[in-house]
């Protein structure tokens, strides 16, 4: 006799990783691969700019990782990984053709469709250019929607610059204003020097800053600087989001292991408006 799965033990199926295949991969800068990723078993639902995968390692560990393809290109799945531990390792080692697990996706999305008619910046530091480029490519594809489209990307050196030949078509894109800065150059380097935040007065001075909306990923410390600066310039705190990190288990707002003061993570974010986590942010271990 075959045994009945009782209602109540069947694994919803938010929580059930679908098998996915690694297409291509790409390695750099240094210790970050970019993998592109095919669906095994059937489709994946479409996704919004600034929302999130689960990536299961077979057998190490499932992490969250921004997606970070063109959201106009549901064939385009892309994630960008930094090899920081256990399971991060296992997925930077991914060859095409091996496989993993994959569910989502999750989270609320940057609102780039609300910015219409403003002046949209978008800041990026580091790895934070990953959960923003679909952010940036949605914006690019009706540009005439906003006032203007302004991008300043940092990274600690040239060579930790992140999608380098993107970097080098957008400097190129008229609907584009872009910035790149380093906090170091290396020989060769002839752009900008300074952390981002040295840029922002620069970026933002054909604008008027009542009618800025900024988007902003780093490191929280990069974003915190970010938005007190936006602030001090005159860009409202109600204009302004961050993507926030925090470790997760179930990404469907069930077991609390990205609870961020009263909000989980995987639920109510990555993606906060900064005068919602602003105060928080000042709080070490939150
Ligand atoms: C919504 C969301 C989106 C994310 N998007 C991405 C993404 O696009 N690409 C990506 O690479 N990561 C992303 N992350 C971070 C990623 O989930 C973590 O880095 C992951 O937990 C690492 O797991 P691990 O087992 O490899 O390392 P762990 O064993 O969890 O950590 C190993 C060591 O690395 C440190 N560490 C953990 N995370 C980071 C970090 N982000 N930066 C530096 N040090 C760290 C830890 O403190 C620890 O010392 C995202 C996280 C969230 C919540
Ligand atoms: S990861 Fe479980 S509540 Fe967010």
């Amino acid at each position: 006799m075959v045994a009945r799965v009782p209602e109540t033990a069947r694994i919803p199926s938010a929580l059930l990783p679908m098998r996915a295949r690694v297409a291509h991969r790409r390695q750099g800068p240094d210790d970050v691969a970019t993998l592109s990723l095919c669906p095994v078993d059937g489709r994946l639902a479409p996704f919004r700019p600034g929302q999130f995968n689960m990536l299961y390692a077979f057998g190490v560990g499932e992490i969250a990782i921004s997606i970070s393809g063109d959201p106009g290109n549901a064939d385009s799945l892309l994630h960008t990984i930094r090899d920081v531990g256990a399971v991060s390792h296992a997925l930077c080692q991914l060859q095409p053709g091996d496989m993993l697990g994959l569910r989502g996706p999750f989270g609320k999305p940057w609102p780039v469709d609300a910015q219409a008619g403003r002046d949209l910046l978008i800041v990026a530091g580091g790895l934070g250019l990953a959960p923003l480029r679909p952010a940036i490519l949605q914006a690019l594809a009706m540009p005439e929607r906003f006032r203007s489209i302004i991008l300043v990307v940092g990274a600690r050196s040239p060579t930790d610059l992140l999608y380098p030949e993107q970097l080098r078509d957008w400097a190129g894109e008229p609907a584009l204003a872009l910035s790149v800065t380093v906090d170091r150059a290396t020989p060769g380097w002839s752009g900008m020097v300074g952390v981002v935040t040295t840029r922002l007065a620069r970026a933002l001075d054909r604008c008027d800053p009542a009618n800025v909306s900024a988007l902003v990923c780093g490191p929280e410390v990069m974003m915190r600087h970010c938005c007190l600066a936006l602030e001090d310039m005159g860009v409202p705190p109600d204009a302004q989001w961050i993507s926030m990190e925090r470790n997760m288990k179930c990404a469907t707002g069930s077991c609390g292991h990205c609870q961020f003061g009263a909000d989980f993570v995987c639920r109510d974010g990555p993606v906060f408006r900064w005068d919602r986590v602003a105060a928080r942010l000042r709080i070490r271990g939150i």
